[in-house]
């Protein structure tokens, strides 16, 4: 039997002949009609004013922090429960993270941890939409309007989730988006920012192309950087925006296969909890007890299933490391993992995946 992977993309449609339209009009580096064509389409679908495309879900971050002055002397509560680009890109302003606890049934950050973790130097939150599902931006807003903070959310994971039915993204001062080739809708690498205003827009657009002044050849007002996503990536982004009802649909059947498949064991599936379209970025289980965690992971990977665990709390990690227990955060990680979550996944693959975790759990007494 083959093995299944974690993810693979989905380039089906127009990605082939985009690419190569890119190639024989020579038009590969960061200019070109994609660009913008994507850009557009993006900044549509999410129902924000506009959008704009960069190398990767990282710099995205970054660019959205230097565009909204956060920098030295700067607080940025961020959950610790996170890949480690949301807490690398505040320690890259200057700014100082201060992690804070996530939610036991949506994993998502706990909004009475950030009203705890609030100093005078809290500048800025910074939700991330952890697999997929949004966090809960009614309680978020709130805490931002009370305080006067900036909002940043990493939407990385979350194209396609919706909160009350607005898109991810356009609830922050602005939003990042990753489509790194495991993404939802991928580029290969290459991000998207969105910012709520023209003037953060602009600045982003600004600070992604070396600072360059529009007035003078040349001329740089701004200590800046080379951010911009090229042609290629926008071309085959484009493609995959033109079939992302197809993708969105085959996720939604995977994770609805590891629903039913996966019931009455002692473990939970990642579901929509609240006013959310969860877009299932990855669906992922959470293990009763976290001492089955590893051993069901190694038995998974000698059927041939790869599989991922949690990431690890951010503040655990010796670069970031600080203190507090976040409790809620350590336990998730400890006990979770993601399992295939890719469009192309067939039923008879789910099915494969549920029949050999059962079957772990049932060899670990669990
Ligand atoms: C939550 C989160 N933030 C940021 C990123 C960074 O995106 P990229 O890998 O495109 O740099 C990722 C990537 O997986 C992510 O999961």
């Amino acid at each position: 039997m083959g093995r299944i992977p974690v993810y693979e993309p989905y380039l089906k449609g127009n990605a082939q002949a985009y690419v190569n339209e890119c190639m024989t009009t020579g038009w590969i580096s960061s200019r070109g009609s994609f660009i913008s064509r994507f850009e557009e389409a993006f900044a549509d679908y999410c129902g924000a004013p506009a959008a704009t495309s960069v190398s990767n879900g990282t710099v995205a971050i970054h660019l959205a922090l230097v565009a909204l002055g956060i920098g030295p002397g700067d607080e940025v509560i961020v959950p610790s429960l996170t890949y480690v680009a949301s807490v690398n890109t505040i320690l890259q302003t200057g700014a100082t993270p201060v992690f804070v606890d996530s939610l036991e049934e949506t994993l998502q950050v706990d909004p009475a941890s950030i009203r705890a973790a609030i100093t005078p130097r809290t500048r800025a939150i910074m939700p991330v939409h952890l697999y997929g599902h949004p966090c809960d931006m009614d309680a978020l807003g709130a805490i931002c309007r009370e305080h006067g903070l900036l909002m940043i959310e990493d939407a990385a994971e979350a194209f396609a989730s919706r909160w009350e039915g607005r898109h991810v993204g356009t609830f922050g001062d602005a939003a990042t988006f990753s489509f790194f080739g495991n993404k939802t809708v991928t580029t290969g690498e290459g991000g998207m920012v969105l910012a709520r205003s023209d003037e953060v827009m602009g600045r982003c657009r600004h600070l992604k192309s070396q600072g360059v002044s529009k007035e003078r050849e040349y001329w740089h007002d701004a200590l800046a950087y080379n951010y911009r996503m090229t042609n290629i990536q926008a071309a085959i982004g484009l493609s995959q925006l033109e079939i992302l009802p197809e993708i969105v649909e085959r996720k939604q059947a995977v994770a609805e296969a590891y629903r039913t498949g996966l019931a009455n064991l002692p473990l939970r599936t990642h579901d929509p909890v609240g006013p959310v379209t969860h877009s299932q970025w990855m669906c992922s289980v959470i293990l009763n007890d976290a001492a089955h965690r590893d051993a069901l992971r190694r038995h998974l990977a000698e059927a041939g299933i790869e599989t991922r665990p949690f990431f690890p709390p951010a503040h655990t990690m010796p670069h970031c490391r600080a203190e507090g227990a976040l409790p809620v955060a350590r336990s998730l990680s400890a006990r979770g993992i993601n399992l295939p979550s890719y469009p192309g996944l067939s039923p008879a693959d789910t099915d494969r995946i549920c029949e050999t975790l059962k079957q772990g759990l049932l060899a670990l007494g669990a």
